[in-house]
């Protein structure tokens, strides 16, 4: 999410990246390896919220290499 923000893209939060809305899920086209394991919050949100294999919640996460991605409100 971080580095969505930094980048100039927008990332929908209703929490600020506090693990607690669960808005700031992606798509994962390409990539999905290069990204940091699921920790207890997002398996949280996860759970919750039904994501798909392909979707993390971007607060939670760390990229660690090259992704592509999508978000349903780009
Ligand atoms: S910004 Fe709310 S869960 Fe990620």
């Amino acid at each position: 999410m971080t580095a969505l923000l930094n980048a100039g893209m927008p990332v929908a939060s209703s929490c600020f990246g506090d693990g607690v809305c669960g808005k700031c899920r992606l798509q994962i086209i390409k990539g999905l390896e290069n990204l940091s394991a699921v920790n207890e919050t997002e398996q949280f949100l996860r759970d919750r919220y039904g994501l798909a294999a392909n979707e993390r919640i971007s607060c939670q996460t760390q990229v660690q290499g090259d992704i592509t991605i999508d978000a349903t409100y780009w």
